[in-house]
C-alpha cells in the first residue's frame, strides 16, 4: 500500500485525509503539534472505514517519525487566514511551520514527493524546494485546481451545464492577481465566450478572484473542502502515474519567461511528480495579467529572502 502523510490535522489536513480515505488511495498519516488532535481524527476516521468499506490505516501522531517511508508528503500546517488578513500577512509564521515540516518529513522518506497548500501557497512551495534542496519535479503547490474548481462551479451555477463539461483554466499567483484564462476555457469546447455573456462572465471571473476571500468573510477562517479535494486529485495523479494536464504552482526555470520562482502553470502530474510544464501560447492581454501576478508573487518571494537565508 502506499503511503501518504499529511502535516498539519487541521481543517485543510483532516479533510484532505477523508477526501483521501474515501478514495482507498493509500495508508495515511497525520501530524500535528497539537496533542490529541491527529490521533483523535485518525482513530475516527478509521473507525469510519468499515462503514465505507475502504481499507485503509490511518495513524496520528506529534512526531515526524510517524511519517516513515512516506510516498507523499502533503504540507498543510500553519496559520489559516483571518478575516482581513492577507495571504501574506501569513508569510512570517508559516515560513517557519513549513520549513519545519518540509526537512523534518524529508529525513524519513528521501523519496517522497511534496505537495505544499499553506499560505501564501507559491512563496511556501518555493521556501519547501529551498529548504530540502529538491528537484523541482518533487515540489509542487496546490491552488491552480483550486481556482479552476472555484471558477468551474460558478459557471456551471450561471449556465445550469454539468460540472464534467465545464473546462476552466486559472492560472497565475494564488492571489487576488491569479489569471482566469477565459479564452481557453469553455464548455464541451464551446468557448466560454460564446456560451455566456459578456458581462456574466466579468463577474465570474471577479468572483473566481476573489473566491478565497469570500469563504473566509462567511467562514472567519480558509476554505478547506475544496483545497482538500484538489490535494487528494493531485496525490491520485501522482500514485497512479496519470500523466494527468492540471493547474499547480510549480518552479519556473524559464518557462512562460519566469525564472527561480514558484507560479501556477498548467502541469502534467505522475509518479515522478511535476513531469512537466505545459506552456500555453498567450495574447498581449494575457501576457500582460502574468506579469502583473507574477510581480505580486515576486514581491512575497523577495520579502521571504529577507527572512529565510537557504
Ligand atoms: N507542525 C505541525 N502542525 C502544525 C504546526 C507545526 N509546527 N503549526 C501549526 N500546526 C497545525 C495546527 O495545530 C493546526 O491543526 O496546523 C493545523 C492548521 O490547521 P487549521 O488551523 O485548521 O488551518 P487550515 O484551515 O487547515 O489551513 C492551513 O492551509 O489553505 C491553507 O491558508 C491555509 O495556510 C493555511 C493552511
Amino acid at each position: 500500500m502506499n503511503k501518504i502523510s499529511i502535516i498539519g490535522a487541521g481543517m485543510t489536513g483532516a479533510t484532505t485525509a477523508h477526501w483521501l480515505a474515501e478514495r482507498e488511495l493509500a495508508d495515511l498519516v497525520l501530524v500535528d503539534i497539537v496533542e490529541g488532535v491527529p490521533q483523535g481524527k485518525a482513530l475516527d476516521m478509521l473507525e469510519a472505514m468499515p462503514i465505507v468499506n475502504k481499507d485503509v490505516e490511518l495513524v496520528g501522531s506529534n512526531d515526524y517519525a510517524a511519517t516513515k517511508g512516506s510516498d507523499i508528503v502533503i504540507i498543510t500546517a500553519g496559520m489559516p487566514r483571518k478575516p482581513g488578513m492577507s495571504r501574506d500577512d501569513l508569510l512570517k509564521v508559516n515560513a517557519e511551520i513549513v520549513g519545519k515540516a518540509a526537512t523534518e518529513t524529508l529525513k524519513y522518506s528521501p523519496d517522497a514527493i511534496f505537495v505544499v497548500l499553506t499560505n501564501p501557497l507559491d512563496t511556501m512551495a518555493y521556501l519547501a524546494m529551498k529548504m530540502t534542496k529538491l528537484p523541482r519535479n518533487r515540489v509542487i503547490g496546490q491552488a491552480g485546481i483550486l481556482d479552476s474548481a472555484r471558477m468551474r462551479a460558478f459557471v456551471a451555477l450561471e449556465t445550469g451545464v454539468s460540472v464534467e463539461n465545464i473546462n476552466c483554466y486559472v492560472l497565475g499567483g494564488h492571489g487576488d492577481e491569479m489569471v482566469p484564462l477565459t479564452r481557453h476555457s469553455n464548455i464541451a469546447g464551446i468557448p466560454l465566450k460564446e456560451y455566456i455573456p459578456a458581462d456574466k462572465l466579468e463577474a465570474i471571473v471577479n468572483r473566481t478572484r476573489k473566491g478565497g476571500g469570500e469563504i473566509v468573510n462567511l467562514l472567519k477562517t480558509s476554505a478547506y473542502y475544496a483545497p482538500a479535494a484538489a490535494c487528494a486529485q493531485m496525490a491520485e495523479a501522482i500514485l497512479k502515474n496519470k500523466n494527468l494536464i492540471v493547474p499547480c504552482a510549480a518552479y519556473m526555470d524559464g518557462e512562460y519567461g519566469l525564472k527561480d520562482m514558484f507560479f501556477g502553470v498548467p502541469v502534467m502530474l505522475g509518479r515522478n511528480g511535476m513531469e512537466k510544464v505545459i506552456e500555453y501560447s498567450l495574447d498581449e492581454t494575457e501576457r500582460a495579467m502574468f506579469e502583473k501576478s507574477a510581480a505580486a508573487v515576486r514581491e512575497t518571494h523577495d520579502a521571504l529572502k529577507s527572512l529565510v537565508t537557504f
